[in-house]
């Protein structure tokens, strides 16, 4: 959902935009609408157009343009059309101020008419049109560049991470945020601002985090901040251990594959948790309910969670999807522990639901991203150590996530058994692994479908909808998750000759009920494309493909080992189809508007 970055380099005759340019396209996975750079150099220059950063890039040379300090943006377009004149930095009418802005703000409209009505001519139909618009009239009433920046957020409402810089005010960098991702990063040569670490990592891993309403002054010196109250305050510095080479594709062709490579290492790191998260269980007491609160792939690993609290801790657990949260927070009370997954940390849907939960229960965030306001704002934390993600969609962290919930389950239900399976399942996803050319063969089959449908049965109902998930929003193919028992409730109208239907179909309770489910399905002509156990031989008779694991993956642990081929499956799928699986269309990794 756009991300921006700001830099001053201390060395005044070095040019920032090779910098700018390097940290912003760390952040593509953002926003891939637009890309534009702003620098300074006794007048701002300003380089920004539609499109890709690699198609801007051989346009316009980005990392051409002088001055020492500046700013970047890359977009997804909320408010008017992917366009050279909407694609940021925005700018005033004089080009004297220019702003990159990661957020909505919601009552641009009427900011807009007013600024119109007092003699301001805007050019573009952003809502981001209207702060550097403030600033200017701000700065014309005698306020300086900070403070013009502090009377501007007091008019706005919605989310923002801004930064701005001024040729009435040069050599400097101000920067505020609220409800919208903001670091800032204290490196050897300079001073960086940016929406998402991956961006400034092999520049600065100390990392400052301001709050709402916070206002970061960078200048060649060191890095201000000031308070709402407008008090200077000492910031605690954070230092990130990841290091930049875990944002580079490192010979992979995408990031995606790269992840999807990477995680059996992701779920062996985040094992390394359970002693944090049996401390934060014993200090929780008198729990009488879970909830759950999370989106899109980290609302499956959710439901995998509540199959496992429920069967295992016996404790009644609720997933509940975030922007649909305001219906249930009446029924949080102080024996609720709520729990919030999210990657990015800042996903604005959960946050705004984490907020109201703080208020009665007690409130855990299972997040990736180090630092990020889930992490600031819950009560208590366990991170994910997928280590940066930058494929927008989410794979390792998937499993990290899934890795921490088990913990979890296994730790409060005691359950030494399950505990012991985690450790083999690194060893699990690398079996997979070593099958990818089976997967990349059977997408050569079935790229040409429109439609896919994907079975599974308790724990691997979750799997499923992953599955189709990660199939729909790479490949552009209709991907439909059902539980298979449900699939006779309605769905089974629309399974008919040649429709590729994916079964997964572990070992366990629920194989033979799904068994009778994959027969309905072949007999109405489906394609079956079976993932079970290697020594399941009816699977061999019956489906049409058969993907074999592990016998010793039970039914239990199988979400965090069947979704591998079924990730393999999406990405070979869309390769094929000749599109990017790492920037899917319409699509930005950090969701931060609701
Ligand atoms: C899909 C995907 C999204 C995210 C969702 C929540 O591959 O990545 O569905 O899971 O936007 O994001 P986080 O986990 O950052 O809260």
């Amino acid at each position: 959902m756009c991300g921006i970055v700001g830099c001053i380099l201390k060395n005044n005759d070095k040019n920032v935009a090779p910098i700018l340019f390097d940290c912003i396209s760390k952040l593509e996975y953002r926003g891939y609408d637009s890309i534009g750079l702003a620098t300074y150099d006794g007048d701002i220059h300003i380089k920004k157009d539609k499109g890709k950063i690699d198609e801007v890039n051989q346009k316009l040379d980005l990392p051409d343009m002088p001055g020492n300090f500046g700013i970047a943006h890359v977009r997804w377009a909320t408010h008017g059309d992917p366009s050279k004149l909407n694609a940021h930095p925005q700018i005033d009418e004089k080009m004297q101020i220019a702003v990159v802005h990661n957020g909505i703000i919601e009552n641009n409209s009427k900011l807009k008419a007013d600024l119109i009505a007092e003699g301001h001519t805007f050019k573009s139909d952003t809502d981001t049109e209207v702060i550097p618009h403030l600033i200017e009239k701000y700065m014309n009433e005698g306020f300086d560049l900070e403070h013009a920046l502090r009377k501007t957020i007091e008019l706005l409402d919605g989310a923002y991470a801004i930064a701005a810089i001024s040729s009435k005010e040069p050599d400097k960098i101000v920067a505020t945020r609220k409800d919208s991702p903001l670091i800032v990063g204290l490196g050897d040569d300079g001073y960086y601002l940016a929406s998402d670490s991956p961006a400034i990592l092999k520049y600065a891993n100390n990392i400052i985090y301001p709050e709402k309403g916070e206002i970061v002054i960078l200048d060649k010196n060191g890095v201000v901040v000031h308070d709402e109250f407008d008090n200077p305050i000492n910031k605690e510095i954070d230092t990130i251990d990841w290091t930049p080479e875990m944002a580079e594709k490192e010979g992979y062709d995408h990031f995606m594959i790269k992840e999807i490579n990477e995680q059996a290492d992701a779920v062996k790191r985040t094992l390394t948790q359970k002693d944090n998260i049996q401390k934060i269980i014993d200090e929780l007491d008198d729990l009488s309910r879970i909830c759950f609160v999370a989106c899109g792939t980290s609302y499956h690993a959710s439901l995998t969670g509540k199959y496992l609290l429920e069967s295992l801790a016996g404790i009644p657990t609720d997933v509940i999807l975030a922007s649909e949260f305001k219906f249930s927070a009446k029924t949080l009370d102080e024996n609720t522990l709520v729990i919030f997954i999210s990657q990015s940390g800042e996903t604005a849907d959960s946050l705004k639901a984490l907020d109201v939960a703080n208020k009665t229960s007690k409130t855990l965030g299972i997040v990736n991203v180090a630092g990020s306001s889930i992490t600031r704002r819950a009560h208590y934390v366990i991170q994910t150590q997928a280590g940066p993600e930058i494929g927008v969609a989410a794979t390792k962290t998937y499993v990290s996530q899934l890795s921490a919930i088990y913990l979890f389950a296994a730790l409060l239900s005691d359950n030494q058994e399950l505990l012991d399976e985690l450790n083999k399942v690194p060893d699990y996803i690398d079996d997979v692994l070593k099958e990818i050319d089976l997967i990349k063969s059977m997408s050569e089959r079935y790229n040409y479908a429109k439609d896919f449908f994907y079975l599974g049965r308790g724990y691997s109902y979750p799997t499923a909808l992953e599955g189709a998930l990660k199939l729909k929003e790479i490949s552009y193919i209709h991907g439909e998750g059902y539980a298979a028992g449900e699939l006779k409730h309605g769905p089974l109208a629309l399974i008919d000759e040649g429709i590729p239907v994916v079964v997964v179909i572990p070992p366990g309770d629920s194989h033979k009920k799904t068994m009778s489910n994959l027969e309905e399905v072949k007999s109405r002509g489906a394609r079956v494309l079976a993932f079970g156990s290697e020594d399941d031989d009816e699977l061999d008779e019956k489906a049409t493909e058969v993907f074999k694991i592990n016998s010793e993956v039970s039914e239990i642990i199988a979400p965090l080992v069947y979704i591998v081929p079924l990730q393999l499956l999406s990405y070979y799928i869309t390769v094929e189809k000749g599109f990017d699986p790492d920037k899917p269309r319409n699509l930005a990794k950090c969701v931060t508007v609701e």
